[in-house]
């Protein structure tokens, strides 16, 4: 087993972090974050979505927020669109990236999206297309990966075929979803192993939830199968609207520890990592949900 020497980490906790919150975060605070994310030495932050206001609230200043962004040469910062109105949005408020989502599961795609699978592809084509004329890059996500909340058990080579499709309509990169965190690492690997056998590995990512405390666990499961690219959100933020009960993605500061730990590269100060989780946190009135920031919070107190 060869473990790669480098990763890539996709900071997903202004969007996929914050879009579950209650309470309507200020546009001040979701920029801040972005800027801290980057200063922490994150080259891609997720920024936040252009999606229906009606269907997720915390979203609805997506493009105060981007335009906010100080942009730096080498940082990308994609965002969601489902569909052509939100890409439009998208452009108009300067985005160089954005990322269309998908579902494995029929049932999730309709309380996600509110459309069929195959409606979705449909209206995805067109996305792309504008979006290869504007000269943008679109990843795409797959999510239900490893399980559903509305129908349970999700085959890998429904994944995989969903995976291929955005992949050949032009995403330039797939990020499986385990969208309620019920994945373990066997399950990871075999998911891998079958979607690797339509979509080259170095175009796929792992986007794990840890609603069941594996995320870690499934990392390293990817990455022994040769995955090194993880979306995960700083002080392990987040969850789903439309998975109820999923909690936050895997947490930055346990993945940049697990990776540190294997003499993996992935270019992130740890420090600065947890003062950017507490800060968060913080703003939420709570403490970061991650045991490596806790761990090591707790060291410096004492
Ligand atoms: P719909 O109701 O079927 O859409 O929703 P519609 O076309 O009938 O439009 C309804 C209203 O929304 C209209 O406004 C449209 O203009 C407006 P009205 O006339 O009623 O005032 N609208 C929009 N507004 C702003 N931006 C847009 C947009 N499109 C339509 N882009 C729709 C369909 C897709 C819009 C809706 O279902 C939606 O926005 N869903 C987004 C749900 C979402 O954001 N979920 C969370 C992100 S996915 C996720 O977290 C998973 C992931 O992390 C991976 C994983 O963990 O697996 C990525
Ligand atoms: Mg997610």
């Amino acid at each position: 087993m060869t473990l790669p020497t480098t990763a890539r980490l996709v900071e997903v906790g202004p969007r996929d972090g914050l879009q579950n919150e209650p309470q309507f975060v200020p546009t001040a605070t979701k920029i801040a974050l972005i800027e801290r994310l980057i200063d922490c030495g994150l080259e891609c932050v997720e920024a936040t979505a252009f999606v229906s206001p009606k269907w997720v609230p915390q979203m609805a200043d997506a493009a105060e927020v981007l335009r906010g962004i100080t942009y730096r040469p080498g940082i990308c910062h994609p965002v969601l669109v489902p569909n052509e109105k939100g890409l439009e949005a998208a452009l108009a408020a300067g985005a160089k990236e954005v990322a269309v989502f998908a579902a494995a599961s029929e049932a999730f795609s309709q309380k996600n999206i509110n459309c069929s699978i195959k409606e979705s592809l449909e209206r995805f084509r067109p996305v792309l297309a504008r979006a290869k004329d504007a000269g943008i890059k679109v990843r795409g996500y797959v999510s239900c990966a490893l399980g559903c909340p509305y129908q349970g058990e999700v085959q890998p080579i429904a994944v995989a075929d969903l995976a291929w499709a955005l992949f050949e309509m032009g995403c330039h990169e797939i990020s499986l979803g385990d969208t309620i965190g019920t994945g373990t690492p066997e399950k990871t690997k075999a998911l891998i192993d079958a979607v690797a056998r339509r979509v080259p590995i170095k175009k796929l990512a792992g986007h794990f939830h840890d609603t069941y405390g594996m995320a870690i666990a499934n990392i390293y499961a990817a990455l022994q199968e040769g995955v090194n690219v993880f979306d995960a959100s700083v002080g392990g933020l987040g969850g789903c609207p439309y998975a109820k009960g999923a909690s936050g993605n895997v947490a930055t500061e346990d993945v940049v520890w697990l990776l540190k730990g294997l003499g993996i590269d992935c270019g992130v100060d740890l420090d600065k990592l947890v003062d950017t989780a507490q800060w968060i946190s913080m703003q939420l009135g709570r403490e970061p949900a991650s045991k490596v920031a806790r761990a090591l919070l707790a060291k410096r107190a004492a």
